[in-house]
């Protein structure tokens, strides 16, 4: 019997040394890399881990109890009593039968998915996971992997590197332009010379909040030799005029448009993301999906979300506004402001832009530390926490901290 096989496989309650005692190492499988194997509390350093791994943390946005939360894109809005109490009947009714797996398949969310997105979409089109994040991570797990390629347009969403390395697949970005669109030239050539075997477009791109044009979406299409999918995780902040990725899947069979509940739909704590393909390609996401990824819980909440899209779309007009009012704000403070179709603005350039983060979190107020070098982001929130966030950074730059790159 081998020592892993032993180990593992040693019933409950026998001699064998790795089931007598789990602080005791089995000295039997000693591990070289491990500094202090007698310890019951190991320091991550004294696991093997990955050695692509060795020095990463867990990514997030610190989560920070203040007053005035505008650093991670969500809807400030609960949804209504109304929502609240339907959301709570079915998540009861998901409990009666929770001996039970959930349906695998998701079969009824997919499809009001499919009516909610229109383009003649169906369920066999949609495929749905635990947020966009797991979404990519199921294209990235059937595309890219070992000895294939990953490409986006930099600066874009950080998540995506992590997904690349996460399953083991080569990250390559290709710049953008200074003011945060894509030369669809220069990304054209960048596609035939890497040959990605997935293309991630981010329209609007975090955290600049640029769109891209559907033309610069076929162009690339013309030329990805795998797939391209298109993060459309802000695309209902869009600006009136700008197209969704939707309309080029009837002519683009290897093309995927990601969406997400977490922004408009404000439903970031439901868990809720989807993506728009050929059946075919959803079929290859449901080869590498878990089985039950979705519980029966986030299925039925969702659908109830879903039934109530109106109501919960309901403030994405005010938070538009709320965008492109602090984006007029900014600039007449004299700061850079990147154009944004999302809902939040990146702002700046800051000699420290750490500091002026800090001297906002002082005054109860949460922005993100994110894209390139003295840039800031900032998310539509309500009336009184943009009006928070303005008197704020008032104070802020009226301080050393608020020094302006050269
Ligand atoms: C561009 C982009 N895509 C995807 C996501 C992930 O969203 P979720 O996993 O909540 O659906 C985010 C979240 O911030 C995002 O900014």
């Amino acid at each position: 019997m081998s020592a892993l096989t032993s180990a593992a496989g040693a019933p409950a309650g026998s001699a064998g040394p790795a089931s007598a005692n789990p602080a005791t190492p089995n000295p039997a499988t000693p591990n070289p890399a491990t500094a202090n194997p007698a310890t019951a509390n190991p320091a991550l350093a004294d696991l093997p881990l990955r050695p692509e791994l060795v020095g990463e943390v867990p990514y997030g946005a610190p989560q920070i109890d203040v007053p005035v939360l505008l650093n991670v894109n969500e809807n400030p809005y609960p949804p209504s009593e109304r929502v609240v109490a339907e959301i709570a009947a079915a998540a009861a009714v998901a409990a009666r039968s929770m001996n039970r797996y959930p349906e695998r398949d998701a079969t009824a969310l997919r499809g009001d998915l499919a009516a909610y997105l229109g383009h003649g979409l169906t369920a066999d089109q949609i495929w749905a996971a635990n947020g966009s994040n797991e979404v990519m991570l199921h294209v990235l797990q059937a595309f890219a992997g070992p000895g294939r390629t990953v490409l986006s347009f930099a600066p874009t969403y950080s998540m995506y590197p992590e997904y690349a390395r996460d399953t083991h697949s080569g990250w390559v970005t290709f710049p953008r332009r200074d003011d945060f669109t894509i030369d669809r030239e220069a990304a054209v050539a960048a596609v035939l010379a890497e040959q990605p075997d997935v293309v991630l477009v981010t329209s609007p791109n975090n955290p600049t909040g640029t769109a891209v044009s559907l033309e610069t979406v076929a162009a690339i299409c013309a030329v990805a030799p795998g797939v391209v999918v298109v993060d459309e995780a802000y695309l209902e902040f869009a600006r009136a005029g700008t197209r969704s990725a939707l309309e080029l899947l009837p002519t683009h069979p290897r093309l995927a448009v990601s969406r997400t509940m977490s922004k408009a739909f404000a439903f970031a704590g439901g868990r809720l993301g989807y993506l728009a393909a050929a059946p075919a390609f959803v079929d290859a996401l449901r080869i590498v999906r878990l089985p039950y990824h979705l519980s029966a819980v986030t299925q039925a909440v969702a659908r109830v979300a879903l039934a109530h899209a109106p109501e919960m779309l309901a403030a994405v007009d005010e938070l538009r506004a709320a965008r492109d009012d602090v984006a007029s704000w900014l600039a007449g403070r004299g700061l850079a402001v990147a154009e944004s179709d999302a809902n939040f603005v990146l702002f700046g350039r800051f000699a420290d832009r750490q500091a002026v983060w800090q001297g906002l979190l002082e005054r109860g107020v949460l922005i993100r530390v994110v894209g390139p070098e003295g840039w800031l982001r900032v998310s539509a929130g309500t009336g009184a926490e943009m009006a928070a966030f303005r008197q704020a950074l008032t104070e802020v730059l009226d301080t050393p901290a608020g020094q302006r790159l050269a």
